[in-house]
């Protein structure tokens, strides 16, 4: 098929396959996209006197087909045909001549690149969203079911003071939860409108850029149009950086994980369906996912990298260096969808070992709770921590559940305040779930007659 840009003399095949590489691959997710961002512009050109009630919809019943194509695996790409937008449009040219030619009239690939990717990003974030969700919500509940059963809390990776199975799930949760506002944060940045922008520098056309950001569900009409081409990558940067949070949450998890359901802890067993075993030795399982989740959160800094790395000292206005963000943000997309599925799952497996967990929690634990008790007392702080200190090997068994109870103030093992955590964790999954299926309803909209 012939380039956008062909003026009949044929391109070296080593550079084409070079500038190509595997962009289709990823283009291949922005085939929807695009049949979107394009049907939007055909509907505004058909105002603008561009094209003709009948050009219209023959380019919308062509577009149908595209979709229809690429839903049976039928609508593929090869180097030849360089992206997803010429291979539409070629598409449409094909078929319909010139009702096909018309519809580059006031676009760009840059900008119908743009709003192809904006498009993907927004639907990945809710998608995301709806995962992160989903496992804050397994980890709330974990942390309801257990929220009573002691707990050593940590520091320095030594035994520090008593916590609970509750504060240590319901940590996790509240993090993912807040992950969220970065998420959301992403989402604002990539539900604006490049549409219009063309190759960076608008167009000597009337053209209706609030129409096509409305039909296409934008929250508004991105203004500049050289600013719109230059954030190419600024919303891909920061939806990788808002997943690399994410992963950050779960690698950490990943590694107490790891910890707790070592041996040495049994703190934590896990279902056999979870773990992997050894070629050699038999009795091994390994939780073999929580150690690639470990690994996969430095992945996703290095997608971080690459992402903002290509944008780095680039001028103003379209480069080709831009396309080389795609992979980087959809791998991270993709990473996150899967390792939150993972650790959902991973939880859902975990059961704690209430004797492990009782008999690690040893007398000195109590040191600190022992020391309040003098402060209660009227000692200063100070002068009851040296007291306690001087006796540590004298320190009576304390009933552990009743301690956790006592610490009583927001947020500590007597006070998780779960039930509302899980609540509000549930509607904000419900209304993200609401959000998508608006948003994916309102693209088939498009598609058919206004
Ligand atoms: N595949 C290209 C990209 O991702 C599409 C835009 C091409 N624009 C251009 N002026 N060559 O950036």
């Amino acid at each position: 098929m012939s380039k956008l840009w062909d003026k009949g003399q044929p391109l070296n095949a080593l550079i084409e396959q070079f500038e190509v590489g595997d962009d289709l691959v990823y283009d291949n997710q922005l085939v929807e996209a695009d049949v979107y961002g394009s049907m939007a512009h055909a509907e505004m050109l058909e105002r603008l006197g561009v094209l003709n009630a009948a050009e219209l919809e023959e380019i919308r019943g062509r577009l149908q087909e595209v979709l229809a194509l690429h839903a049976a695996g039928e609508f593929r790409m090869t180097p030849a045909d360089e992206d997803v937008h010429t291979k539409i449009e070629n598409y449409l040219v094909e078929h319909l001549g010139d009702a096909g030619k018309k519809i580059h009239t006031a676009r760009s690939r840059n900008d119908q690149v743009l709003v192809a990717l904006r498009l993907y990003a927004k639907q990945k974030l809710l998608e995301v969203e709806i995962a992160l969700l989903s496992c804050a919500g397994t980890l709330a509940a974990f942390a309801a079911e257990h929220e009573m059963v002691p707990m050593p809390g940590y520091t320095h990776m030594q035994r520090a003071m008593l916590s609970s199975v509750g504060t240590w799930a319901g940590a996790y949760a509240e993090a993912l939860f807040d992950d969220r506002l970065l998420l959301r944060a992403a989402y604002e940045l990539n539900d604006q409108s490049p549409l219009g922008s063309a190759a960076a520098y608008g167009v000597p056309l009337p053209i209706d850029r609030q129409y096509v950001a409305d039909r296409l569900g934008f929250a508004r009409v991105q203004n500049n149009v050289l600013y719109a081409q230059n954030s190419r990558g600024k919303g891909e940067a920061a939806v990788v950086q808002a997943l690399s949070q994410v992963m950050l949450d779960l690698s950490k998890l990943a590694q107490d994980t790891l910890l707790f359901t070592t041996a040495e802890y049994g703190f934590f067993t896990i279902s056999d369906a979870m773990v992997t075993g050894s070629s050699i030795m038999p009795q091994k399982k390994n939780l073999s996912m929580m150690e690639l989740m470990r690994a996969k959160a430095n992945v996703m800094l290095a997608l971080q990298q690459q992402t903002m790395g290509v944008l780095v000292g680039l001028p103003s206005g379209y480069n080709k260096d831009y396309q080389e963000t795609k992979r980087p943000f959809m791998d991270a997309v993709d990473l996150a969808l899967q390792s939150l599925a993972v650790v959902d799952l991973t939880v859902s497996n975990l059961q704690p070992q209430e004797e492990r967990l009782l008999a690690a929690c040893t007398p000195e634990i109590y040191a600190a709770d022992r020391a309040y008790e003098l402060v209660g007392a009227g000692v200063p702080f100070r002068d009851a921590y040296r007291q306690v200190g001087a006796g540590l090997s004298e320190l009576p068994p304390i009933d552990a559940r009743e301690s956790l109870r006592r610490r009583t103030h927001l947020g500590a093992s007597g006070n998780l305040n779960l039930p509302q955590l899980q609540a509000t964790i549930a509607d904000e999954g419900a209304s993200a779930r609401q959000k998508l299926e608006a948003l994916k309803s309102h693209w088939q909209s498009i598609l058919s007659k206004p």
